[in-house]
């Protein structure tokens, strides 16, 4: 009942609340699971490995159940890469689905999607609630891979768009503290802002940041309104400013643009050729600047900070996405 309660009052009192000192007041109302010590069961997280050999038939992969990764087409040889949901979502909407084939298509990676569906079809601050709780479930599916396949945090790669960015954090998180090991790197894809930029709680750990991985590169896409418009990575990439993208009037659409752009990187990895934005804003002739792609290619070597792209409409026909989108400068 006190947890019904709390979920009513603090949209309403939050819209009363704008300054800091006020929000910081308000955070034990904002989480509930810390007033209430109310925990939802991890069971509710399930793990699927999806294998180019039949992406129809994903292997359902166990915490701590050697027997589910023996059986599976794990394959110790490959890096791991684990895609992660965001609030209300489960692991057959489309573009999860597109992402996932996309990906498991290049025979490159194992690819495990992990689906919270039943902790995410509840109210915004119910799920935000539930996050630590998948990132710890999260970080023990790591564990036990580690446990039973060999797999090395140097070969993790996290995905995650809006809620899962932060989620992919915090399990980042808790595998250096588990295992002593940072992990590869974390993607974010438009990660969520309200209740983790805003009201300001940049500061905890469940938010995304960059000693989460030992890379972490950001898309913003909705920035400032759905998702974060504060650099959370080594890199963050702001195409057409990270706030609103083109063909977008809906801020969903905006917000969903990134995984767009994700996944469209997949198919074409030098499609976003992206500038560096302190050498864009410098720069009379941006045709002379060195361009670093985004998405798939990013990586630590290239100079940290944020990065401006501008991107054209796209067609898209949402499963098999007929992607148009072009750089700026071709
Ligand atoms: C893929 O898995 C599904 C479900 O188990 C099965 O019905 C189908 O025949 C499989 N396809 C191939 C090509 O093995
Ligand atoms: C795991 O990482 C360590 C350090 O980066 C490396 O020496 C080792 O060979 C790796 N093991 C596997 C199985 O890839």
């Amino acid at each position: 009942m006190k947890f019904q309660v709390s979920l009513i009052l603090t949209p309403l009192l939050l819209l009363l609340c704008f300054t800091e000192r006020c929000q910081n007041f308000l955070y034990p109302l904002i989480d509930p699971g810390k007033l209430y010590n109310y925990v939802p069961p991890e069971s509710q997280v399930s793990f699927y490995l999806y294998n180019y050999e039949n992406l129809s038939d994903p292997n359902l992969l166990l915490v701590n159940d050697p027997k589910s990764i023996a059986l599976s087409r794990y394959d110790r040889n490959l890096k791991t890469k684990f895609l992660i949901h965001g609030w209300s979502h489960h692991k057959d909407v489309p573009w999860l689905t597109e992402m996932r084939e996309a990906m498991a298509n290049t025979k490159q990676w194992n690819i495990i999607v992990v689906d919270w569906a039943p902790l995410s079809h509840v109210v915004y601050i119910e799920a935000r609630v539930h996050t630590p709780v998948v990132a710890k479930q999260l970080a023990q599916m790591v564990f036990t891979l580690k446990l039973f396949a060999g797999l090395n945090a140097s070969a993790v790669h996290l995905i995650g768009h809006s809620m899962g960015a932060h989620i992919a954090g915090y399990a980042g998180l808790k595998i250096q503290q588990m295992s002593k090991e940072k992990i590869e790197r974390i993607t974010g894809l438009d990660p969520a802002g309200p209740l983790f930029e805003w009201p300001h709680m940049e500061y905890l750990d469940e938010v995304l940041d960059p000693s989460d991985a030992d890379f972490v590169d950001v898309i913003h896409t909705n920035g400032g309104r759905i998702a974060m418009i504060t650099p959370a990575g080594h890199l963050d990439y702001y195409p057409n400013g990270g706030e609103k993208q083109p063909g977008c009037s809906l801020w969903i659409c905006s917000h969903m643009r990134a995984v767009e752009y994700w996944t469209a990187s997949i198919r074409n990895p030098m499609l976003f050729q992206s500038y560096f934005y302190k050498d864009y804003k410098r720069s009379s002739n941006v045709e002379e600047l060195e361009t670093y792609p985004m998405g798939i290619l990013a990586n630590k070597h290239f100079p940290h900070g944020t990065y401006y792209i501008e991107t054209n409409e796209e067609y898209k026909d949402y499963i098999r996405t007929v992607t148009t989108i072009k750089d700026s400068y071709t």
